[in-house]
């Protein structure tokens, strides 16, 4: 298969934070496509196939113009829409002369970038962070991993609550309620997997930020958004208390959410950010916060580097099944008929 064949192309991925994107080239490789990512002078964000059509120099080594792109070989230039609009040295524009363009939609501090067919991209279609932005809700962002790991070993890990008491001793490893069993729900939109712990003492945290008087009940809900957008919701109410989305507003509550884009076949890139109801303003907490998931998600990172390596010198990806495993092959599942759906692959230019 080829690389950009493993990939559901008809949806928005994180193509980078806001922050990172400006008025200078940013390669980046996405979907195994190289791309450059810029601002136009009016801030209007770009995303450009990272090759001349001339003889091939990536357009990154180049520089910005105004709004332009002027190839560092030759010196041909292009619009933010990928048209060339200058040769050196020849009034006739080449019509082979482009290269594609990527629609691009700036939210939640992030850049989405579409990749697929572009009659299908609507903006609509963006993941939906409820809480973001909303009173009585603080935020850490702007947060990255590069992971090299296939992105399917991710997503798996992001419905697998079991590796949690294990790789995440040193950190989140026994906010969980181990031997409370998992179950499962999904969709054709999504897989989740959560675990209610009822009647029990609230763990530290909770203890520390929730206002609770006696014991509680916490739930950790673990949902992939397919394909690849995932977010934890995790948080506590008192014991007995109404459990519709009022009343764990009303509790302790957080959102960890994980937004993968595959790099490659082998490498993935990593966006978080955290929502949270609790110590709004206090700025220690939000660099707990950033420094607890860093370290989390280096752990994931860590084993999840490791395992690629044993894949691609076996060519399988597990040689036993367990039952905790049923979150993540439900997902590997619905997201190879996603990618299925798609073929023939949706017609995008080389570029
Ligand atoms: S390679 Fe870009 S102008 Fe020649
Ligand atoms: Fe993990």
């Amino acid at each position: 298969m080829s690389e950009t064949g493993q990939f559901v192309r008809n949806a928005w991925y994180v193509a980078a934070w806001s922050k990172e994107v400006g008025r200078a080239l940013l390669p980046r490789t996405l979907l195994g496509q190289n791309l450059v990512l810029y601002r136009k002078q009016d801030g209007t964000p770009v995303a450009l196939t990272d090759r001349c059509p001339h003889k091939l120099a990536p357009l990154s080594r180049g520089e910005l113009i105004g709004d332009l792109v002027q190839c560092g070989y030759h010196g041909m230039q292009y619009d933010g829409a990928g048209r060339c609009v200058h040769v050196p040295g020849q009034p006739p524009i080449p019509p082979a002369a482009r290269v594609q363009s990527y629609p691009l939609v700036e939210k939640y501090n992030l850049l989405w970038i579409w990749m697929g067919d572009v009659a299908l991209a609507d903006p609509a279609r963006i993941l939906d962070i409820t809480h973001y932005g909303r009173p009585g809700w603080g935020l850490v962002d702007g947060q990255y991993l590069h992971i090299r790991t296939n992105y399917l070993n991710l997503t798996d890990n992001l419905v697998d609550p079991a590796h949690t008491s294990y790789v995440h001793k040193r950190t989140i490893g026994n906010a969980g309620g181990a031997d409370v069993p998992v179950e499962l729900e999904h969709n054709d939109t999504r897989v989740s997997a959560f675990r209610w712990v009822e009647d029990s003492e609230p763990v530290p945290i909770m203890r520390t930020f929730g206002n609770f008087t006696g014991n509680v009940d916490r739930w950790q809900y673990y949902h992939l958004l397919l394909p690849t957008n995932s977010y934890v919701d995790f948080g506590a109410i008192s014991a007995g208390g109404p459990r519709d989305e009022a009343g764990k507003d009303s509790g302790f509550r957080s959102f960890t959410f994980s937004l993968l884009t595959p790099e490659t076949a082998a490498s993935t890139h990593y966006f978080w950010l955290h929502l949270r109801n609790y110590a709004i303003g206090a700025a220690e907490v939000d660099a707990d916060i950033a420094r607890l998931y860093q370290l989390t998600f280096e752990e994931d990172r860590d084993i999840l580097e490791a395992i690629q390596i044993e894949q691609d010198k076996t060519g399988v990806i597990e040689f036993v099944r367990l039952a905790i495993d049923r979150a993540p092959q439900r997902a590997r599942m619905l997201i190879q008929r996603m990618i299925d759906s798609e073929h023939p692959a949706p017609k995008v230019s080389a570029g």
